[in-house]
């Protein structure tokens, strides 16, 4: 019996791994995207704004909604990551797109959509998640209709990538991922403890021809001294094409806002706010299975 597509929107900061996530969605004949909404945080919102609508082109789907998001993040600008996706957040040039955002704002898009489809929508966050933070404040009924986020962020059981303990998108963004995390939404939070095995290599990238090939190809060429890549953002889109490629546990989240040193981290609640909502956090996955979906539709 086959079933209907599944409704996915992906907010994104593109990024060399967010490239490769969304053309994963574009080509999954299991997933249906709706539309990207963008935030700053690889690069400026400008460039991610700019890099997916040119990753939509690079993907033959032009006509996909993009609409653009936070600047900054709640408290603070947004710290870029140029000397890892390059100084427009994308390892590749890239023909300029013909298409233009929509004039409506992500955060209004988002409650537009999810208050006038009947269907249940899958939200994949893979960057700092202000966008998501703004829409529960100022659009609450439309958040509790998400069916379910795959949130791309956090190091819960292992240690960061930004700071020694703070994953880069939680650590961009703590007050914003902290108001998330806390909100009840049916969440799947996949974090370093799953992402730092799945990897791209030089090896294991050989088999590919198309746009994401490509891209691997200019990031290995400026990143001559890198063995691998973490493939973070597409094991979002392959636990929402098999969510059985990881394996969860149901915890509550504590997000770091301090100004100190573990600022961005994430921990197990233990203390107060141990009854906070409890989330799935991926801490296992099936490491060959993931490269497997990530290579036959990125690649
Ligand atoms: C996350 O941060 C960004 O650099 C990547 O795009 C991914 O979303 C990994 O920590
Ligand atoms: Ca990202």
């Amino acid at each position: 019996m086959s079933t209907s597509p599944a409704p996915i929107i992906i907010d994104t900061d593109p990024g060399v791994d967010d490239f490769i996530a969304i053309l994963m969605a574009l080509r999954s004949p299991d997933l249906d995207l709706l539309g990207l909404t963008t935030v700053g945080g690889n690069t400026s919102l400008g460039n991610a704004t700019l890099n997916a609508l040119r990753t939509l082109r690079a993907g033959g789907r032009p006509d996909i909604t993009v609409a653009s998001g936070a600047a900054e993040g709640r408290t603070r600008p947004f710290i870029f990551a140029d000397h890892f996706h390059g100084e427009t957040g994308l390892a590749m040039e890239l023909p300029l797109p013909d298409m233009e955002a929509l004039e409506t704002s992500a955060v209004t898009w988002l409650a537009q959509t999810l208050t006038n489809r009947s269907d249940s929508i899958t939200l994949l966050p893979v960057g700092p998640v202000t966008n998501i933070a703004r829409l529960i404040e100022e659009h609450p009924e439309a958040a509790n209709r998400i069916g379910r986020m795959i949130v791309m962020g956090g190091a819960v059981d292992c240690p960061g990538n930004a700071t020694d303990c703070a994953e880069f998108n939680t650590w961009n963004d703590p007050e914003a991922a902290e108001i998330v995390f806390g909100f009840g939404i049916e969440t799947t939070l996949i974090g370093l403890d799953v992402c730092n095995q799945v990897a791209f290599t030089r090896e294991n990238i050989r088999e590919g021809a198309g746009p994401g090939r490509l891209m691997m190809d200019a990031w290995f060429a400026e990143h001559p001294d890198s063995k691998e890549f973490h493939l973070c953002d597409p094991l979002a889109v392959a636990v929402a094409i098999d969510p059985t490629l990881v394996q969860t546990e149901s915890i509550s989240v504590a997000v770091d806002t301090s100004d100190g040193p573990e600022r961005g981290n994430t921990s197990r609640c233990t203390g107060r706010g141990a009854d906070g909502p409890p989330i799935d956090v991926a801490l296992e996955v099936d490491v060959e299975r993931a490269v497997r979906i990530i290579s036959a539709l990125a690649l």
